[in-house]
């Protein structure tokens, strides 16, 4: 059971630092921008976002508080919707619809889940819902870099491969293999590509026999692949997708140098 109702959160300092501008061009749109983020904080959409959603999860990632973390950070969850949902209705449609009813389904975020549990089925109004979702839709999280999960962290079991389930190697040498055999001249095919290789690769994160160590090797070899999985389901441009399905492919061969079939 989750231990959440007396951990009320207050988030005091309202990211100053949100409107440090990370472009190297300050024009009038990025003002305009500007403005619009300030306003964003004086919505009812963000007074929900407060009250209704910061209970439990972080706006953005802090590392002093990293121990006190009972869900991810709302920035995080962010980057994990927006590239397979783009457009703003899209987007808004899919978060109230996990939040209304959270899945190992349809999670778009496995190591969450397994870190953390389901997030619980909490009763909210659609209306209250679709604001709120629109307020991480417009707001601009701005960026932290990731936390410890370095590739460069993967390591052997004392000098060992670490030994998976035979379900596991097989989901591996299948996304492999599709990546190898994969054609197409139309991105839209990479985007959906990528999709799929998520939800194939979620599978062994969420898969609750895998605890510890090994299961920690497995999410940093995730989160190693998870940029590109990302940047696959999302890019317009055919040429950098194939690029990308290129790059996710060499990344997943480190997978048979790390762990080996029982
Ligand atoms: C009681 C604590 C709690 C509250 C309150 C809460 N969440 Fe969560 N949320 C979690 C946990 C834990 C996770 C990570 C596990 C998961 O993804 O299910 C999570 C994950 C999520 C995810 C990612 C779902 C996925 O798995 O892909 C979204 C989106 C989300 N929360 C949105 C919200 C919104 C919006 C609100 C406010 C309306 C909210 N949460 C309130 C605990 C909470």
């Amino acid at each position: 059971m989750r231990k959440i109702a007396l951990n009320i959160i207050v988030i005091t300092l309202l990211s100053f630092f949100l409107f440090s501008c990370s472009t190297n061009s300050q024009t009038n749109t990025d003002n305009e921008k500007k403005v619009a983020q300030a306003e964003i904080y004086n919505t009812k959409g963000y007074e929900l976002l407060k009250t209704k959603c910061y209970i439990c999860h972080f706006e953005k990632p802090d590392p002093d508080k990293a121990d006190k973390m009972i869900a991810p950070p709302m920035m995080r969850i962010k980057e994990h919707y927006l590239p397979n949902y783009p457009n703003k209705e899209d987007f808004i449609n899919a978060v109230v619809a996990i939040v209304k009813n959270p899945s190992e389904e349809k999670t778009l975020m496995p190591g969450a889940v397994k870190k953390f549990k389901l997030m619980p089925k909490l009763i909210y109004t659609d209306e209250e819902l679709k604001l709120i979702a629109e307020t991480i839709y417009n707001l601009d999280f701005g960026t932290a870099p990731k936390l410890r999960m370095l590739a460069s962290d993967l390591q052997l079991n004392n000098g060992e491969k670490w030994i998976v389930k035979p379900e596991t190697y097989a989901i591996i040498k299948e996304v492999d293999l599709k990546l190898s055999n994969f054609k197409s001249d139309n991105v839209a095919d990479y985007n959906q590509l990528g999709k799929d290789v998520f939800d194939k690769a979620k599978y062994v994160l969420l898969d609750s026999s895998y605890t510890g160590e090994l299961f920690n090797q497995l999410h940093i070899f995730f989160n190693g692949i998870e940029n590109d999985m990302h940047a696959l389901i999302a890019e317009k441009d055919l040429e950098k997708a194939k690029k990308t399905a290129k790059n996710l492919k060499i990344k997943i061969e480190d997978f048979y140098l790390i762990f080996k079939a029982e």
